[in-house]
């Protein structure tokens, strides 16, 4: 939560007067004519473009005091390059009201947030300042691309509206040139609904350069009333629905103190918009293909208003979220979209779908993709880039291949993973293995695990190409089936919450599960299950 300050403490004067004299106090605009750039510089193949922090200003201004504290979703940085990093807040002095406005006055269409970084959490040292405009259309938010950063440096950021000042977040660049260390937390399946976020209170207490959030940042479903409740308490449909479920989420004490302390880089896959969605199929949504591109739109929307994503805001149910981020010559980090381009699987009906799987046994062997053609395309390229020891696949779900029947039973592969495309996944594997070092970071599976990728999936005679450690969930409910029966290459399975910790050097790549004793406490122990490492050159993984 913000404090009410009327000027802020450890600021140098005449700083304050340059953020004062730009925008009074609170500015609200009531023109809109104007574009106001809005939005962070795009990604869509990793690159930064220049910031659009806004210094506008309105021929029709007014002034307004906010009557509380706008700053209750807590302020977050992300997509960290050498130079730059995105920084975010979301203005909301009702977080929870009913139209997904979080209370801004109905006249706010565009309000000024000073923003400052400094050296030094106390803010004696500023290195940049600005003023960006947020805008009613994008939900109040600010993503700011503070730039003229120095490399791999903490940086200490901060908001004010008038008189309110935000929490104070810390920032790190990424390094630049010769790099020894990375050190990141995999994290996802954050169903809040479900239990609390004791890993992240224990994840904020870690010194990492990121996190890494592999989707299901939200769930879609009807809020359940108790201990845990969100809003709304109906399935999430519209935009004010995507933004009031965002802002549950985002009051939780120990995911803001996460977001607060490390830049977090951000995919997504399907609870975003809704269950097991694939491309322009989204289930639960109705029978009309407009509305369920509608129900997309909105929730694409809000997902980039409530994230610090270096991306341009979305136009309708369309948004380039794949990119990569170079950590010097060590590391290249490739963060993958597999929902939005994807074809639908075969032989999977669900009654409750609107999805029209077709003909099972005429589609399966058909050559299906999950990345669609730009962004495999995309991956061949960053892969192929080289110039780092390592390769870093952010990838949502699970590749090697997992087959979840019993022993004595048929296969069961659930075909929403990698295992229901096939050709698409040997293309990726192919690709993997002409590149240095690949490891592949996944989430999605409600599970531990740590698996060898095969040159051919299941075929444990082939050779492993690479590593994939699987990120248990943060508070989502566990799967539970034991994989191992019909899952050779399986080297262990966790049944439980947490994250991984990744520590990445020249030598070596060091996972750690970080596992939860007890997922409904968010006062929780939480502890080290297991410890792997990948040497350098080498992509079978030891137990440490
Ligand atoms: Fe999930």
């Amino acid at each position: 939560m913000g404090s009410k300050q009327p000027r802020p403490a450890g600021i140098d004067r005449r700083q304050f007067i340059t953020g004062a004299s730009a925008v009074a106090a609170l500015v609200v605009t009531g023109c809109s004519g104007d574009d106001g750039g809005g939005g962070a510089g795009s990604a869509g193949t990793g690159s930064s473009t220049t910031a659009s922090a806004s210094n506008q200003t309105s021929t029709t201004l007014h002034s307004a005091k906010l009557a509380a504290d706008p700053f209750t979703l807590g302020v977050a940085s992300g997509d960290p390059l050498p130079d730059s990093v995105i920084l975010w807040t979301r203005l909301a002095p009702d977080a929870l009201a009913v139209d997904g406005r979080g209370g801004m006055p109905a006249d706010a269409e565009s309000v000024d947030v000073v923003w400052e970084v400094a050296a030094d959490d106390r803010f004696t040292q500023i290195v940049t300042s600005g003023v960006f405009t947020a805008e009613a259309r994008h939900g109040h938010s600010v993503h700011v691309d503070a730039s003229g950063l120095k490399p791999g440096t903490d940086h200490h950021y901060r908001f004010r509206v008038g008189e309110w000042q935000s929490p104070v977040g810390r920032a790190r660049t990424l390094p630049d040139g010769s790099a020894e260390r990375l050190r990141l937390a995999v994290a996802n399946c954050q169903m809040l609904e479900t239990g609390a976020y004791a890993a992240y209170r224990h994840m904020a207490g870690e010194d990492l350069d990121l996190v890494l959030h592999l989707g299901d940042y939200i769930y879609e479903y009807p809020g359940v009333p108790g201990a845990r409740p969100s809003l709304p308490e109906t399935m999430v449909v519209s935009l004010a629905d995507y933004r009031l479920r965002y802002a549950s989420y985002h009051l939780d004490p120990d995911l803001q103190a996460a977001h607060a302390r490390f830049p977090f880089v951000v995919t997504w896959d399907d609870h975003e918009v809704a269950n097991n969605y694939m491309g322009d199929s989204v289930p639960g949504t109705g029978g009309s293909p407009q509305e369920q591109l509608d129900r997309k739109a909105a929730a694409y929307q809000a997902w980039w208003e409530n994230l610090p994503v270096r991306i341009d805001p979305p136009e309708g149910p369309a948004l380039a979220v794949h990119r990569s981020f170079t950590v010097g010559d060590l590391a290249r980090l490739h963060v993958l979209d597999e929902r939005q381009h994807s074809e639908v699987p075969p032989c999977r009906p669900d009654p409750e779908s609107t999805i029209d799987f077709g003909d099972c046994e005429a589609r399966e062997g058909e050559d299906r993709t999950r990345l669609g053609a730009d962004q495999e395309a995309w991956l061949e390229g960053s892969l192929a880039e080289g110039g780092v020891t390592w390769n870093l696949v952010g990838n949502p779900v699970v590749l090697a291949g997992v087959d979840s029947g019993a022993a004595d039973g048929d296969a069961a592969y659930y075909l929403e993973v990698w295992d229901g495309f096939p050709q698409a996944r040997n293309r990726l594997i192919e690709q993997m293995a002409g590149s240095s070092n690949p490891v592949v970071l996944t989430g999605d599976y409600h599970q531990g695990m740590v698996l060898d990728v095969h040159r051919t999936p299941f075929d444990t005679s082939s050779e492993v190409v690479a590593p994939e450690f699987m990120a248990p969930p943060i508070s989502s409910v566990l799967f539970g089936q034991d994989v191992s029966p019909r899952t050779p290459h399986l080297r262990e399975q966790l049944n439980s919450h947490g994250y991984l910790s990744v520590e990445v050097t020249p030598d070596r790549l060091t996972a750690s599960f970080q596992v939860v004793a007890d997922v409904a406490d968010a006062a929780s122990a939480v502890t080290t299950a297991s410890t792997w490492t990948v040497d350098a050159g080498d992509p079978v993984t030891r137990r440490a």
